[in-house]
């Protein structure tokens, strides 16, 4: 069964008080938009189309970088005058689109594709013209109120700041999400936009549609009560926003569990929706896992440790507070605590990466060693090379950056710096507190400072002043 997908962005979102546009704030490190239209896709939407209005040119340059952007269509809004309004901007793609439209907002970040796929083929199978996913909840406060006949069918929807008090009871609220045959919002949304609005927000009710399908004989209504009313939080406001976050986080940790990986303490252990973990991972408590990552089996990441976009493999030791972003790190390698690989470290198997060591675009062979206070940028280091502490790679000269190359089972002793481009062969060894600034061939030994002068007798020479 063909349709397409019609997401409503074109709110400011008032209630966030915020400059920027309601749909663009972050659940688990995905704007809201995000989360929508990942869900229609993976419902089977042939096509998104977004429609955008507030700070659309944000909204559009964040769908424009989707990885699916030839699949999303964007209809504009100007005026924001309603969810009704709203879907009347799409009308060209209603023309032209398929039997049936499904109709999402932008502010309902944590439905699941599956969940859509099963509404729209019940409401189809049901051969009414509208559907509307509805959830019964201990707190309906915000949300529109459902109401059914005596015969249980849906006849309306009236919104909070419309009820009376016998109205303001019903725990079943409009989740925001419709089916509809297209050909019926082709017919019904211009009698919603036609004249003035009539309710206390002056505003054009895309909830009309109900009352409209209601009332024709041959239509009626497809009420469809999601299983989980948890997955259809609506976000109006920053604590609407935390509360999402922390939804879907649980959610996500839930699965993770399942699939074997000890979550120490779920609260506090963030886990993006692209994040891929293997069995037997452990996470310490205050771990937050970004963007796509992946960890190998085994993997122990201690409390704290922030880790984007990077792919670590198995048994690492992750010691507290490290910070990692698009790095690689092989099996069996250790890092930290409070170590920090920045885009482009590219770490081999059973290093050691140690404290307050810092690492940028640079490669590590197998087995090579910095336990602590370092700064490696721009650097290929041999394997097994043995970096010694406070040692730094000079690596820019003010316009350009350089490499600094090692060969395998180098020694570079303490406080060393590194003047690049510099290439140290293989086996030779650098003196402490050397500045490299040439060369050094295989097996040598570099010694570049000052030689050590003991003055004999000189303390007491100053008492007799
Ligand atoms: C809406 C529903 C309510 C439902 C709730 C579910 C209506 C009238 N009310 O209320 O029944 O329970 O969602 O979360 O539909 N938007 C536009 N253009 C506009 C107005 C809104 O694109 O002119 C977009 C917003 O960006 C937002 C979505 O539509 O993504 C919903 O708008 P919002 O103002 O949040 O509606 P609610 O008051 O939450
Ligand atoms: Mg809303």
């Amino acid at each position: 069964m063909e349709f397409q997908s019609v997401i409503l962005a074109a709110g400011k979102g008032t209630r966030m008080n915020s400059e920027r546009p309601k749909v663009l704030h972050e659940v688990l490190g995905r704007p809201m938009i995000g989360h929508a239209v990942r869900a229609a896709l993976n419902a089977g939407a042939e096509r998104v189309v977004s429609v955008v209005g507030y700070g659309r040119r944000d909204v559009e340059s964040w769908l424009d970088s989707h990885e699916a952007s030839e699949r999303i269509a964007f209809a504009v809004q100007d005026d924001q005058l309603g969810t009704g309004h709203a879907v009347w901007a799409a009308e060209s793609y209603l023309h032209d689109g398929p039997e049936y439209t499904l109709i999402t907002y932008g502010d309902v970040p944590l439905i699941k594709g599956e969940t859509l796929e099963a509404f729209v083929q019940t409401v189809h199978d049901s051969g009414r013209p509208l559907g509307v996913m509805t959830a019964r909840v201990d707190d309906p406060s915000g949300y529109g109120r459902i109401l059914r006949r005596d015969d249980g069918d849906v006849f309306g929807i009236v919104e909070e700041t419309d009820t009376n008090p016998q109205q303001a009871e019903i725990d079943e609220i409009n989740a925001g999400l419709y089916v509809a045959r297209t050909d019926f919002l082709l017919e019904a949304l211009p009698q919603i936009i036609d004249g003035s609005p009539d309710n206390a927000q002056d505003e054009y009710y895309l909830t009309d549609l109900v009352e409209i399908a209601a009332g024709d004989p041959e239509g009626g209504v497809f009420g469809f009560p999601v299983d989980n009313p948890a997955d259809i939080k609506g976000v109006n406001t920053r604590a609407d926003l935390a509360e999402a976050t922390s939804m879907l986080r649980r959610r996500i940790n839930r699965r993770w569990m399942d699939e074997g990986v000890t979550i120490v303490d779920p609260t506090t252990t963030f886990i993006e929706p692209g994040v891929e973990l293997g069995q037997d991972v452990v996470l310490q408590p205050g771990v937050h896992l970004r963007g796509e990552t992946e960890i190998g089996d085994g993997t122990l990441v201690e409390d704290g440790s922030v880790i984007r976009d990077s792919t670590i493999g198995a048994d690492v030791h992750v010691k507290p507070h490290c910070v990692v972003e698009e790095s690689s790190v092989d099996s069996k390698t250790s890092l930290g605590p409070s170590a920090h690989l920045r885009p482009g470290a590219d770490i081999g198997s059973n290093c050691k990466v140690g404290n307050f060591v810092e690492v940028k675009k640079a490669r590590l062979d197998d087995g090579v060693k910095a336990g602590h206070l370092a700064y490696i940028g721009d650097a290929h280091l041999g394997a097994r090379t043995n970096v010694g502490a406070g040692t730094i790679t000079c690596n820019y000269d003010g316009q350009d950056k350089h490499l600094t190359e090692t060969g395998e089972d180098v020694f570079i002793g303490s406080n060393a710096s590194l003047v690049a481009p510099v290439h140290i062969d293989d086996g030779a060894y650098v003196g402490a507190g050397s500045t490299i600034t040439e060369d050094v061939p295989s097996k040598a030994l570099a010694v570049a400072r000052g030689r050590q002068r003991n003055i004999e007798g000189w303390a007491d020479e100053q008492d007799e002043e």
